[in-house]
């Protein structure tokens, strides 16, 4: 399906449940946040249903977020459901690792084709700072579990941090030189609780001077894939692994944006940024036809906002926090 500004819309994000075992600073509260019931996330059955609805109207790329993923029961069968609707092609998942090595023979079997782990740290410590809980043993356990798979696309994500994890942005990437894995650096944007915990993003020209500096020259890696995300991927002299990039706080990829987001309360999101969307968990839970709900998903995918406006506070944001929508 495409929208207003003839972007195909061709990848779904999909979070599964708002909970989370971890506290990310820049994500969740202390505290956590007031959790959602049972009534009100979507049942897999209506995961499932609204996959193959998406499916119908031309999304061929999943991807399965949270709050933490791996923390939603039968998470494998879903999967595996999901891989049987004709016309998708690819199901990712985005995890903290921390449930990663019980889970991961399940989910690979179940046909999974990518994961992306969230680590920001390969620190101990800084690890337990950073999302204030002592798990880091865990997420590394589930990390080596993969790698010792060969689990085919295996992606890192770090957020860098000034003078959180700055001084390790080297050692993370340096896991890209004898893995066939890519470690991406995300640069933090201003949502959830971001900015009011005080951490501050580094931008990504920085770090790729830093790493150009230290480990040679970066040489862009092109991909023509149609299904393919923001991120820019380059090769480092000696490594086997890739480093991608994701600037996000430049509107460079809201022209390209071919997404769309489903929270575990089943409300469609059309743009990271905003509120605007539909209720689709009100309409499977009415007496609505396939038909009918599909084209409501249609009209409003087709009127997905531009860009996001970040660095536009007079903009109307979304008050969502980032473990509710996923990433
Ligand atoms: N900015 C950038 N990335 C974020 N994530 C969570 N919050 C933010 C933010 N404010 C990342 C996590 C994880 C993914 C789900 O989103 O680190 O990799
Ligand atoms: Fe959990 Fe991910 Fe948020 Fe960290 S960033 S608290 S792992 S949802």
């Amino acid at each position: 399906m495409k929208d207003k500004f003839n972007r195909e819309i061709n990848y779904a994000r999909i979070s599964v449940t708002d909970r989370c075992n971890l506290r990310c600073r820049y994500c969740m509260p202390e505290c956590g946040v007031k959790k959602l019931s049972h009534a009100d996330i979507l049942t897999l059955e209506e995961i499932l249903r609204v996959s193959k609805l998406f499916s119908r109207l031309g999304v061929k790329k999943f991807r399965i977020t949270g709050g933490e993923p791996l923390l939603r029961r039968n998470l494998p069968s879903l999967i595996r459901d999901m891989k049987k609707i004709s016309g998708i092609e690819q199901i990712n998942l985005t995890t903290n690792g921390v449930l990663l090595k019980n889970l991961a023979p399940e989910l690979i079997s179940a046909g999974l084709d990518g994961i992306n782990l969230s680590l920001d740290t390969f620190d101990e410590k800084n690890f337990a700072n950073l999302t204030r809980r002592r798990l880091f043993s865990h997420v590394l356990e589930g990390f080596q579990a993969l790698l010792k798979q060969n689990f085919k696309n295996l992606k890192i994500n770090c957020v860098p941090l000034r003078g959180v994890n700055e001084n390790e942005l080297l050692k993370l990437a340096n896991l890209a030189r004898n893995n066939f894995i890519k470690v991406r650096f995300i640069e933090l944007m201003p949502i959830g609780c971001a900015w009011e915990s005080g951490l501050r993003g580094i931008p990504t020209a920085e770090i790729f001077s830093t790493l150009e500096r230290n480990f040679g020259k970066l040489l862009p890696v092109y991909d023509k894939n149609p299904l393919k995300g923001p991120a820019k991927y380059f090769k480092l002299p000696n490594f086997i692994g890739e480093i991608g990039f994701i600037d996000a706080m430049e509107h460079k990829f809201c022209g390209n944006c071919n997404r769309i987001r489903l929270t575990a309360e089943g409300f469609l999101k059309t743009c990271l940024s905003f509120d605007l969307g539909l209720d689709v968990k009100k309409l499977l839970r009415s007496d609505a036809n396939d038909d009918e709900i599909s084209e409501k998903i249609r009209e409003v995918v087709y009127n997905k906002p531009r860009e996001h406006f970040f660095n536009d506070v007079n903009k109307f944001h979304d008050s969502r926090l980032m473990n509710q929508v996923g990433g």
